[in-house]
């Protein structure tokens, strides 16, 4: 990922980012980062980058020439190394306290841009018209007032390059922490085990990862509450429907129970008649009707404007309003599968199972057809696919679906009933208990072969039907 930072003051940027994780990732090359001068493009005859404002009023203006100018060298630059096409434009971010307020799903949706140019005003601003031409967002870093965006734009560069994949030593690193699933963090420990007459809790000694993981958990909590009772608020509402789900089917509705507790969902409604989740990520909709009386409701329950998307319709009578209000294109009927069992499955030590990069993209497309070329390249770039080596020669593969499931399985033909689709998705549901999920998947309704493998795994497939919808 590539950071361009315009700026009147190009060493503060310097000096902020050359120490510790960013300073790393920029001399492994994971990020580049250019502190542009803006001054460097005046045309001013002595190096002038401002002046007073028309109208009059305290202090000097960045003026319009040297603020576009350099931003045109940047988009030069960037056409160049990243083969851009004419007309594709990079995100502009102009820092300012009158901006949109940054927060850590910003962070998330920035860090997958391959390059973003940050604008840092100075003195009482810039003129309207270069931030016309040029800017896309505006952003505040909080409601106080600097002298610059300097400072702000490191505070951004800081929390974005930090979700970019390698950027941190240790990749789980970036999802349970503060703010991950609206609870803060809980409270951490190092050595020694006793200072200053405290104690670590002895869960935490006790190599029970279940029973750490759930005290973790229970302190998150409680820190919530008492800290940012806003945040419990919603996280609490999150946790009742989780429950609640999970009470009257949890294989059915495992995919929306699992989308609220691995922290994804956005909750658009939530009653005692049904609910509706928009996966943001993975840009699918998830509805549940509880009675046929409601059904209607919750169709209205999603955002007017929508006319496009994927759905997964919980009960048949969400087909009707669906059809009503959507043209569908495309219903698949699928029956849930879960893993409830908790314990891992055994592997055998004949077939690896290694994760798949990128370079494997023609040889997973030539075997998948369920999804698009793009939809699988982002797959095996997000690290989501893993392949089954038999004597070193790929073998199959499986992966998790960009909303959480596990599947996009295939086994070549030449290798098939030598217990590879078991290996692959045995490794797959033990990856998922490590990271404390529920796994689950879904069966194509006459999909023989994969309802056989999922009882014969130990997995409870539901009796009750749902639909993946298109509109
Ligand atoms: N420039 C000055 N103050 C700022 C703030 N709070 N956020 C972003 N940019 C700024």
């Amino acid at each position: 990922m590539n950071f361009y930072i315009m700026t009147l003051f190009p060493e503060m940027i310097e000096q902020g980012a050359r120490n510790s994780v960013l300073g790393r990732a920029l001399a492994n090359g994971i990020l580049s980062l250019e502190a542009v001068n803006i001054r460097d493009y005046t045309k001013d005859k002595h190096g002038k980058a401002d002046d007073y404002p028309y109208g009059g009023g305290a202090g000097m203006l960045m003026q319009a020439q040297p603020v576009y100018d350099c931003w045109r060298a940047i988009e030069e630059k960037i056409k160049e190394k990243c083969g851009k096409k004419a007309g594709e434009k990079t995100r502009v971010i102009y820092l300012t306290p009158q901006g949109k307020a940054f927060h850590q799903e910003m962070a998330g949706e920035l860090a997958k841009e391959e390059n973003i140019i940050f604008l840092c005003g100075h003195y009482e601003g810039i003129d309207e018209r270069a931030l016309e031409e040029i800017v896309t967002d505006c952003v505040s870093i909080g409601d106080y007032v600097l002298t610059g965006g300097e400072l702000p734009a490191l505070v951004m560069v800081d929390a974005i390059a930090r979700l970019v994949p390698g950027v941190l030593n240790n990749g789980d690193s970036a999802g349970e922490e503060t703010f991950f699933n609206d609870l803060l963090e809980y409270p951490q420990y190092s050595r020694p085990e006793q200072w200053n007459g405290k104690n670590v809790p002895e869960v935490l000694l006790s190599g029970n990862h279940k029973k750490i993981r759930e005290w973790r958990l229970a302190q998150s909590e409680i820190k919530t509450k008492r800290l940012r009772p806003d945040l419990y608020e919603k996280y609490a509402l999150r946790k009742k429907l989780t429950e609640k789900l999970v009470k009257r089917n949890k294989a059915l509705y495992a995919d929306m129970s699992e989308c609220l507790s691995r922290g994804r969902g956005e909750l658009l409604y939530a009653g005692e008649d049904g609910a509706v989740l928009w996966d943001k990520k993975a840009d699918v909709y998830m509805l549940a009707a509880f009675d046929e009386g409601s059904a209607e409701k919750i169709v209205d329950q999603i955002p007017s404007g929508i006319s496009g998307g994927q759905f997964i319709l919980h009960e048949e009578w969400l087909l009707p309003p669906m059809e009503r209000r959507f043209r569908v294109k495309e219903k698949m009927m699928c029956q849930r599968a879960v893993y409830n069992r908790g314990v891992s499955l055994p592997r055998s030590k004949e077939i690896a199972i290694r994760q798949l990069d990128v370079s494997w993209l023609s040889v997973v497309l030539a075997h998948y057809h369920l999804g698009s070329e793009e939809y699988v390249k982002e797959r095996l770039a997000a690290g989501a696919v893993f392949g089954a080596f038999a004597e070193g020669k790929l073998a199959g593969f499986m992966g998790e679906h960009i909303e959480g499931s596990l599947g996009m399985m295939e086994v070549f033909a030449e290798y098939r009933r030598r217990g590879i689709a078991a290996e692959l998705e045995s490794y797959m549901i033990n990856l998922h208990l490590s990271r404390g999920y529920l796994p689950y998947g879904d069966v194509i309704v006459g999909n023989e072969a994969s309802l056989k493998l999922q009882k014969k795994l130990g997995l409870k497939v539901s009796k009750e039907m749902y639909y993946w919808a298109v509109v």
